[in-house]
């Protein structure tokens, strides 16, 4: 990869840039707007959003301004959880297409599975959920289709009931926590692993094992978590309202980080993330 343009190609052929600019806690107003303008003035072309982030209508507003052709944009966003299910989630996508204020989405990400340890019927409820996401991708809606925090066990029950595999799995990933099982069944059935928190909320940043390998390339602890990202060929979404933090995460493609450092990363203990498990979620 050797700049934001650059793709990743989904198992139908169609192309996501290979850095998205994530959405969560950007606000609903013109510091939300203002942030996604500069994020596609700073060349994102790629913004990741969801219903439950309840921001879409200052997306839409800043994708209906920023200037950048629409088919030149690669917009996600993502079902939540309490619209699950055939009818709602068709009612769901098409109100974050009025959100948005668009007439088609890049990807639609089921946001989490219904999940083992709180719903009997989880696996039927997923399914469901599946095929109003395989409807709306045959009837033209969606370009590509996938899920978001879907572990193995989730997964797997998942594509043996589905016409149209998952394309893409958006997970919790940064140092210390790369969810190797899932990252590996993701890559064995040719799905995208998006990372959202790919800086851990912030948490990575003070990390000192991180910062003094960051200085070694002259780059910040942000700029190594979203480099080490696309060397480990996952995808990251970071999120920044901050004007020179939206630019400083977007200059990773003029340094390497060296085998020898990517193992050292590789292995580092779990430092901190969200601590939020899909078989264990109150929402
Ligand atoms: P802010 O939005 O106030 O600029 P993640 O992408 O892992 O969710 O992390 C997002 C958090 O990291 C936000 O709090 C964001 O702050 C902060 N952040 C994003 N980019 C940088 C950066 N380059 N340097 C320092 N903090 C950053």
């Amino acid at each position: 990869m050797k700049s934001l343009t650059d793709s990743y190609t989904l198992n139908n052929g169609y192309k996501i840039p290979c850095i998205g600019f994530g959405t969560y806690q950007i606000p609903d107003d013109d510091i939300g707007i203002s942030s996604v303008h500069t994020a596609i003035i700073n060349g994102y072309r790629h913004i990741d959003a969801a219903a439950v982030y309840g921001n879409e209508r200052s997306i839409g507003k800043a994708i209906r301004n920023c200037g950048v052709d629409r088919k030149q944009l690669f917009i996600t966003s993502k079902v939540w959880n309490t619209e699950r299910g055939f009818d709602k989630t068709l009612a769901a996508f098409k109100q974050t297409l009025e959100d948005l204020q668009l007439d088609y989405l890049d990807l639609y990400l089921v946001h989490w599975p219904a999940a083992k340890g709180i719903l009997s019927e989880w696996q039927r409820i997923n399914l469901e959920t599946w095929r109003a996401m395989e409807h709306l991708y045959k009837e033209g809606f969606i370009r590509t289709i996938g899920v978001s925090n879907f572990l193995p066990h989730h997964l797997i029950p998942l594509m043996d009931q589905a016409n149209i595999q998952p394309m893409v799995n958006q997970i919790e990933y940064h140092p210390g926590q790369m969810q190797i099982e899932t990252v590996e069944l993701c890559k064995k059935h040719h799905m995208i692993v998006e990372a959202w928190s790919p800086l851990g909320t912030g948490k990575m940043l003070s990390n000192p094992q991180l910062k003094d390998i960051a200085e070694k390339y002259g780059k910040s602890v942000a700029q190594l978590c979203i480099r080490w990202c696309l060397q480990n060929d996952i995808l990251p979404l970071p999120k920044s309202v901050t004007s020179s933090r939206i630019k400083e995460n977007t200059e990773i493609f003029d340094f390497i980080i060296s085998g020898e450092d990517m193992s050292v990363i590789n292995s580092m203990p779990y430092i901190g993330g969200s601590g939020l498990h899909p078989d264990n979620l109150d929402f």
